[in-house]
């Protein structure tokens, strides 16, 4: 089996915080290592979402074009995955890669040849100012339901979705003018369609997640309908057809497209300029995973497979669709229009990428909301990595520096103790790679301590220290052994906090692999001379924290 793993386009109309991070990135992040650990082909891909009107608002907000505006929240956001340790095959970008405009107009002339698209006149704001049509963001008005200011697609008071037509007070978002209402052509996927099939799809699913198919069997009740596709905006992919200048396709068409152009545009980059299809048409042996928030289930388990169906073609359909919840901030949702975020840039410049990663896996958003804390990922630096972890590493090595000089040669005598020690440890070490391979993250944070629990456990039973004085051949055994119990949490680790398992297999003068098939396999054997010891995970202070509340505007 191969896997084809993406995580949701993020838009690039605003740097990504914490919360985005729990939700599409990083469970993906771990499962994509844990597969190359396991060594599986794996492709994964990902870029940013760069289309639709948030960001020509965007643009014209701040004076500038679409284009710049994409640039630099692109680079914002890549230089975040990067320094965050996302391990990508690609990232691109709806509108820098060169395959995906072309991509994505040839699936509409598909679907329209095969007979899945209408079109219709539909009635529609319209400036006679600024001469456009108003995608329901450019409409600002009265809320038809509670009365206070309303965006023309939402009320942010009362939370009610909205139909710009039916706000009171109506004006351009631009030029604050009254707008008329017009028609305009629009063009239509029929969802109406497919029902049938993807019931029938969804019903081959019965381990999905309770929460992808609770949402799709609703939409199947209420019964699916077509769905406008189309956009009276300059920004985004022209619509192919004579007649509809001006028109572009809307950027949840074309946004899940980029999945397969990335894979196009990477395997282009790799000189096997065919491959790509390998992934993607037919492939049997490959799985398909998307990881994404729970906002995006409808688009990815109904509408995308939809759109994949409908080119009567053989389009690999999502295997897997492993959603999850959202993670809040100190008790509140994650806000980018308050600036009640923590961003993702920032933060990394005051804390590392592990400690970062650590802590979302633990508390990852998987069966429900989740909320992220300041001080409870300053305790699960301090208590978990420094303390368990950290330590167990540091004071082997050191021991093992100051009295052997590095190297345990010579006679060692095992007993016991440690056969059965790694019976206990390769339980945990299994169910580690299942927790891994079944998108559990918590559990497998869960279970690495465990195992960092086992390994100080023995040391502090075994007394190294008190043996060295009584039974060198011995003290060498364990310390052999705690060792390579180092080197298993080092490689069982990897997923998750990358940087720490290369610097642990730097101290132990091991090649930095991680390959799961050498967990628990003692692959240090006596004469093996360790490197220096470095500290793993310093202590978060307190005024670290404090510094964070502060930004938040929470109480200290
Ligand atoms: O919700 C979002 O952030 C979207 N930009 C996700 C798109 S996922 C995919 F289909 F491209
Ligand atoms: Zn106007």
């Amino acid at each position: 089996m191969r896997y084809l793993v993406t995580s949701a386009l993020p838009y690039a109309n605003g740097p990504i915080h914490l919360g985005h991070i729990a939700g599409a990135y990083l469970p993906a992040d771990i499962y994509v290592r844990s597969l190359r650990n396991n060594k599986r082909e794996v492709l994964y891909i990902c870029g940013t979402d760069e289309h639709g009107v948030p960001i020509t608002i965007n643009a014209e907000q701040n004076g500038k074009t679409p284009t710049q505006v994409v640039a630099e929240n692109h680079k914002i956001i890549e230089d975040a995955f990067r320094r965050l340790e996302m391990s990508f095959d690609i990232f691109s970008g709806t509108s820098t890669c060169p395959d995906h405009a072309k991509l994505s107009q040839d699936f509409f002339l598909t679907l329209q040849k095969n007979g899945f698209i209408s079109e219709r006149d539909v009635d529609q704001f319209y400036c006679d100012h600024d001469a456009m049509f108003l995608p329901d963001r450019y409409v600002e008005g009265v809320c038809p339901h509670c009365g206070k200011g309303a965006r023309g697609d939402q009320c942010d008071y009362c939370g009610n979705a909205l139909n710009s037509l039916d706000l009171k007070e109506p004006k351009c978002k631009i030029c604050s003018k009254t707008p008329v209402v017009k028609s305009s052509r629009h063009w239509f996927l029929d969802l109406d369609k497919f029902q049938k099939d993807l019931d029938i799809w969804l019903k081959g699913k019965p381990h999905w997640k309770a929460n992808v198919k609770a949402f799709c069997e609703q939409w199947f009740q209420r019964g699916l309908e077509p769905r406008g596709i189309t956009r009276d905006i300059s920004w985004g992919v022209p619509v192919p057809i004579d007649g509809a200048t001006g028109k572009v396709l809307y950027v949840w068409f074309d946004a899940p497209i980029g999945y397969i152009s990335f894979t196009i545009e990477l395997f282009r980059k790799l000189g096997r300029t065919e491959d790509w299809k390998k992934w993607w048409q037919g492939g049997k042996d490959v799985k398909l995973v998307h990881f994404i928030g729970k906002d995006n289930i409808v688009f990815h388990a109904i509408i995308w497979p939809a759109m994949l169906m409908g080119q009567k073609a053989d389009w690999k359909l999502p295997d897997e669709i492993p959603a999850n919840e959202f993670l809040n901030l100190e008790g509140d949702k994650f806000s980018t229009s308050k600036n009640y975020a923590i961003w993702v840039h920032e933060f990394l410049n005051d804390f590392s990428a592990d400690s970062i990663r650590y802590y979302l896996a633990q508390i990852a958003p998987e069966a429900k909301d989740a909320d992220f804390s300041l001080k409870g990922f300053q305790t699960a630096n301090n208590s978990e990595l420094a303390d368990i972890y950290g330590n167990f590493v540091n004071r082997v090595l050191s021991f093992t520096r100051k009295f052997f000089d590095g190297t345990l040669g010579g006679e060692v005598t095992f007993t016991d103790a440690e056969t059965q020690l790694w019976v206990e440890a390769k339980k945990e070490a299994d169910t580690i790679k299942e927790c891994y391979d079944t998108y559990k993250v918590r559990d497998a944070v869960f279970h690495l301590m465990e195992l960092g629990r086992i390994a100080n456990k023995y040391v502090d039973t075994s007394a190294p220290w008190s043996l060295r004085k009584t039974d060198e051949k011995r003290c060498k055994a364990v310390l052999l052994t705690c060792l390579n119990l180092i080197d298993t949490l080092a490689t069982a680790f990897e997923p998750i906090t990358p940087e720490a398992s290369r610097k642990v297999k730097k101290m132990l003068n091991m090649p930095e692999t991680f390959d799961f098939d050498t967990l628990c396999t003692q692959p240090m054997k006596p004469g093996h001379t360790i490197g220096e010891p470095v500290v793993l995970y310093p202590k978060i202070e307190d005024a670290a924290i404090a510094v964070w509340r502060d930004k938040l505007g929470l109480k200290s």
